[in-house]
Formats: structure tokens, sequence, C-alpha cells
């Protein structure tokens, strides 16, 4: 078997989450869950960064990711440069590579990216000069790890740090939701054993993609014994013709709502990305109810970004 990458090097960029190793991951959770108390705000962390640039580079819609990195990079203490990409010479045919390598020419250390193609962010760090770390903040259907780590650490704080014993359930778009993906790379490295995902079939992952996870359709049957439930966004701006269910039909089949909730085990948690569709993917009773942990997921987005710029910025 590969050993495990050392977690006592610096990481140049954060492209994914597979292949990280439980040790680095653990790190960078622990480093967020330290940070957690400035997260929110104060101004006990503003010279980590001070005199360092960090740009939000961001291709496809975005609410809580982009916030959440741009506080977070202030909350260190760095200058943040929202790139307006519809308002740029990208719309003049410039490359994103020579709108990265400009805005290097300018200082900027660290380039948080999402765009709509896999593979994208990947493809800009390999061509970065040295000093640029690529931070991917969500590329097509394929990764978004600082989500995964932010999922990781609001597992952690509810249900404590042993993976091995939990039980997690992905229900809805799993096909289409680099969220998803992001999370079975995180929780099979930290141990998880028992990982279901649930999906219509035109919105299953690939076989190859579910190695190790019990899948099936029906969602009530999957429920039983469930610690951790996660719903996901019908991603239509993904979807092929033909894979577009009806929103009725859906939420009766796979929505999440409190008659679900109460098969899985008693103090589950409920999270969610967002944006959420309430009523397609997940009753509002669900999604503000007791057991919902959605808002400490945003909460721990901001500490996670504040971590993970700390590291890469080797700050
Ligand atoms: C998601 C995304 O963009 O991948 N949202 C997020 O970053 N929190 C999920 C989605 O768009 O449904």
């Amino acid at each position: 078997m590969p050993s495990e990458p050392a977690a006592d090097t610096r990481l140049r960029h954060l492209l994914s989450l597979d292949g990280l190793g439980a040790a680095r991951i653990t790190q960078l959770l622990d480093a967020a869950e330290a940070l957690r108390g400035e997260a929110l705000g104060g101004a006990g962390l503003r010279r980590v960064l001070a005199g360092r640039t960090v740009c939000n580079l961001f291709f496809e819609a975005s609410t809580r990711t982009r916030s959440s990195f741009q506080l977070a990079a202030q909350r260190l203490g760095a200058d943040v440069l929202n790139f307006d990409v519809a308002a740029s010479s990208l719309s003049k045919g410039e490359s994103a590579l020579d709108t990265l390598r400009s805005l290097r020419a300018m200082g900027v250390e660290a380039f948080v990216v999402r765009h709509a193609e896999d593979g994208a962010v990947a493809a800009l760090a390999a061509a970065a000069e040295p000093g640029t770390a690529l931070l991917n903040a969500g590329d097509g259907r394929s990764n978004h790890p600082t989500q995964g780590l932010l999922d990781l650490l609001t597992i952690r704080q509810h249900k404590g740090g042993d993976f091995s014993r939990l039980a997690v359930l992905i229900v809805g778009d799993v096909r289409h939701s680099r969220v998803a993906r992001s999370a079975l790379h995180g929780l099979r490295q930290l141990g998880c054993r028992d990982i279901r995902v649930c999906a219509p079939v035109g919105l299953m992952p690939d076989a190859a993609e579910l190695a190790g996870c019990s899948h099936g359709t029906a969602l009530d049957a999957m429920l039983e014994g469930v610690d951790v439930l996660m719903a996901l966004r019908l991603q239509r701006e993904r979807m092929e013709e033909g894979r577009v269910p009806s929103v009725a039909a859906y939420f009766n089949d796979y929505g999440l709502d409190e008659r679900r909730l109460a098969l899985a085990r008693p103090g589950a948690i409920v999270l969610h990305p967002g944006p959420m569709n309430r009523g397609v993917e997940i009753a509002s009773a669900v999604a503000d109810g007791p057991q919902s942990a959605v808002l400490d997921q945003v909460a721990n987005g901001v500490a996670v970004r504040m971590a993970v710029l700390r590291h890469l910025l080797g700050a």
C-alpha cells in the first residue's frame, strides 16, 4: 500500500481532498477548530496575513463559499480582491491563465477559483508560477475541498472524531455534486466504513465512484441507523437532457422531511451545503429544525478557509 503523504510539509495548493491523507486532513480540521473563536469576528488575527493579497476568482455563482473566503482572508488581515469576471477582459477573450498571471504581477499570492469545468483549477495550478497558491472553490462536478473539510468538521463537532463508528447517508443529486465527491474523499480517508448513497438512477454516480459505499434508490429503507444525513440540491445546470426529475415526484421520493428524519438514528444531524431548495430536496421543518447543522456548516466554513489560507500562505 502506498504510504500516506507526510503532513509535516506545507501544501502548495488545495485542489482536492483525494489523496491528502488522514493526517493532513486532521491537521487542517484541528487548525480550523482552533480558529473558531476568531472566525466569526474579532481583530486578534489581523496581522497573520497582513500585507498579503488573496483574489477571489469566481466563474460560477456563489453565496457562502465566496463570502466566507472573503471574510476568512479579511479576518486574517489580508487584502482581498474580489475579481469581477463578467466585467473583466475575460469577456474580451483573455484566458484565465493570462488573467491569473496579470494579477500575480500585481502581487496576488493566493487565488480562490471556482469554475464550471472539471479540472480547470488544477490546470491553472499546474501552469501557475512559483509563489502562487490555488484554492479550488469548486470545479464542475469534481471537487470542493474546503466544503468537504467544513462538512467533516461539522460532523466531528456533533458526533465526535471516530468516523469508523458513524453511518453517513448522502441523498439526492450525487451524480453532479462536487460537494458529495469531496465528502466521499474525506469520509473514506478518515475511516468512515458505513457510507450510503441514495439517488434516483439517473442521478447516481458511476459504479467506480461508489467503491466501498452502499447505494440504492429507496430512501426510507436506507435511513435506519444513520447518524449524518447530507441532502443535496438538484444541479440542473450540470444535468444532461432527460435527467431533470419533476419537483413534486422528486420531493415525494427523495425529499428529506420530518417523517423520514425520524427513521434515522435519534439525534442524527442534517447537513446541506446550500443553496437549499426548500420543498424540493428538503422540507423547511427539517432545514430549520433542531437536528439541522446547516448553519454550523456555514460558520465552520469561515474557520476552515482561514486555516487553509494560513496553511498555504505559510503564515
Ligand atoms: C455548492 C456548490 O457550489 O458546489 N454550494 C456550496 O458551495 N456550498 C452546492 C450547490 O451548488 O448545490
